[in-house]
C-alpha cells in the first residue's frame, strides 16, 4: 500500500504545542511550526483503527503491561528491523524516555556530580541535568565534511573525570542527525566501562536512521548487569509523543529493581496506559512498511531542503544532509549574522518557529534545527520564509 505524507493535517487550535504552545519559546503567536519534534503527518489508521477497537470496550481499569504480546511486538520489532534478540524479561514500561533517562542520573550520580553529555546536546538533557543539580560534562562532536565524529580522545578524558558517572548518549544522535558507527559505540562502552561510567543510551529516534548500515542499537553490546540502559518508544516513529508509549531495555539488575521500586512505592507512577500498550502490539507488527515510506518520504524532503540551500542560500548558510531522524541542523555562521538577529528575521518576516540553537548548547549558537517531518508543500512555505528572512537581514531591515 502507498501511504500520503503530503497531506495537510490541521493542528492548529488542537492543543498541540507545536502550534498553540509557543509563547512560552518564541516572542511571536501564529508562527508556522519547524521546531518541537513532533510530526505534521497523521499516525497510519492501522493503529487508529486498533486503538478505536480497544476504545469500543469501554473500560480503562489499571492495566498489566506485562502480556506476552507486547513483550513479543518488541522482541519482532527488533529482531526483524535491527537483528537484534531482545529477550522479554529485559523489556519494562516506563513512564516516559526523559523520567528514565533522568532516573538513571538520579540514581547512579549525587548532586553536583558530572554527567557526560555529546554537545551539541538535545535541550531537554541540558535541562534536565540543570534542574537535579548536576553538571553537563561536555564530549563535543567534531564536525566533518559529511557529518559529526566523536572525538575520542576528548570523550576518554572527560569520562575518567572522577566526578562523570553517567554518559547520556543520544543514539541516533539529536540534534545533528548523526547515526553513531557501531565502531564508536563499542568504543563509547569500553571507555565507559574503564572508568565505571553508567550509560542510559536513548534511542527514540532508531527508526529513523537511512544510513546504507543502519542503526546499531546498545542493545547488541548489553550482557547480564552491562551498566546500560536502553530507552525508548513509539512517540516519534508513529507520532505517538503523549501517548507515553515508551518502555525501557536493561539487564542491569540492581537499576531495575530500584527503578520499578521507586516508581511504585516513591513516585506512585507504576500505572501503564493501555492506549499506548495497545499502540506498541499493533505498531510493531504492521507498521515497517508505513516507516520505509515514511523514511523515503523524509529523505526526499531532506533533499528538497540541502538543493535549495546548496542553489539560493550558499553564501549564507551550511547544511549536510543527516543521515537520521528529521532534524536538520542548519549553520548559519557563513551570513554573519548572531544568533538573536537571525531568530528575529525568521520569527518576524519568516514568521515560522525554528529549534533555538543555543538550547542545543553550553556555549554561543550558529545555528537552527528545522523539523521536516511534513507535506512537501509546508516545506517549500518554511524554505521561503527563511530565504525572506535573510534578505531582510541582508536590506537592514532587522536590527
Ligand atoms: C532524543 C529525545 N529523547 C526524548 C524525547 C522525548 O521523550 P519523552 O517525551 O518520551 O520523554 C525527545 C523528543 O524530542 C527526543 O528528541
Amino acid at each position: 500500500m502507498k501511504y500520503n505524507f503530503d497531506e495537510i493535517i490541521n493542528r492548529r487550535g488542537t492543543a498541540t504545542i507545536a502550534y498553540d504552545g509557543q509563547r512560552k519559546v518564541y516572542d511571536y503567536e501564529n508562527l508556522e511550526p519547524f521546531w518541537i519534534a513532533d510530526m505534521d503527518i497523521k499516525t497510519p489508521d492501522f493503529i487508529i483503527d486498533h486503538l478505536k477497537g480497544k476504545l469500543d470496550q469501554a473500560h480503562f481499569g489499571y492495566l498489566v503491561w506485562k502480556q506476552d504480546d507486547y513483550l513479543d511486538a518488541i522482541k519482532h520489532w527488533y529482531k526483524t528491523r535491527f537483528k537484534v534478540n531482545i529477550q522479554k524479561n529485559d523489556i519494562y514500561y516506563v513512564p516516559s524516555i526523559l523520567f528514565t533517562v533522568t532516573e538513571v542520573i538520579r540514581e547512579f550520580t549525587k548532586e553536583g556530580e558530572g554527567v557526560l553529555i555529546h554537545t551539541p546536546s538535545y535541550n531537554a538533557f541540558l535541562t534536565l541535568i540543570e534542574g537535579n543539580k548536576r553538571t553537563a560534562v561536555e564530549s563535543s562532536l567534531i564536525p566533518t565534511d559529511d557529518g559529526y565524529k566523536l572525538d575520542v580522545e576528548q570523550f576518554e578524558s572527560m569520562a575518567s573525570r572522577e566526578d562523570v558517572k553517567v554518559l547520556v548518549l543520544c543514539n541516533p544522535h539529536n540534534p545533528t542527525g548523526k547515526v553513531w558507527t557501531k565502531e564508536e559505540l563499542i568504543q563509547i562502552k569500553e571507555i565507559c566501562d574503564k572508568y565505571d561510567v553508567f550509560i542510559v543510551s536513548d534511542e527514540i529516534h532508531m527508526d529513523f536512521v537511512r544510513s546504507e548500515e543502519g542503526f546499531y542499537s546498545m542493545t547488541n553490546l548489553m550482557q547480564l548487569d552491562s551498566s546500560l540502559v536502553v530507552v525508548t518508544g513509539l512517540g516519534k516513529t508513529f507520532n505517538l509523543a503523549s501517548l507515553a508509549s515508551s518502555y525501557m531495555i536493561t539487564k542491569h539488575r540492581y537499576f531495575t529493581l530500584q527503578f520499578n521500586r521507586k516508581l511504585a512505592t516513591y513516585y506512585g507512577l507504576s500505572a501503564a496506559n493501555t492506549l499506548a500498550v495497545e499502540a506498541v502490539k499493533v505498531a510493531y507488527r504492521n507498521g515497517a512498511d508505513w516507516v520505509d515510506q515514511l523514511n523515503n518520504h523524509i529523505e526526499r524532503n531532506m533533499l528538497i531542503l540541502k538543493e535549495f540551500i546548496d542553489q539560493n542560500m550558499s553564501d549564507e548558510l551550511t547544511f549536510i544532509k543527516p543521515e537520521s531522524t528529521y532534524l536538520a541542523w542548519v549553520d548559519f555562521s557563513k551570513s554573519g549574522y548572531n544568533e538573536a538577529q537571525v531568530q528575529e528575521a525568521l520569527q518576524s518576516v519568516g514568521k515560522i518557529a525554528t529549534g533555538i540553537g543555543h538550547s542545543f548548547e553550553l556555549s554561543e549558537s550558529h545555528h537552527f534545527r528545522m523539523n521536516i517531518a511534513c507535506s512537501e508543500e509546508k516545506l517549500i512555505g518554511g524554505l521561503d520564509a527563511i530565504k525572506q528572512s535573510f534578505n531582510a537581514l541582508k536590506n537592514g531591515e532587522i536590527k
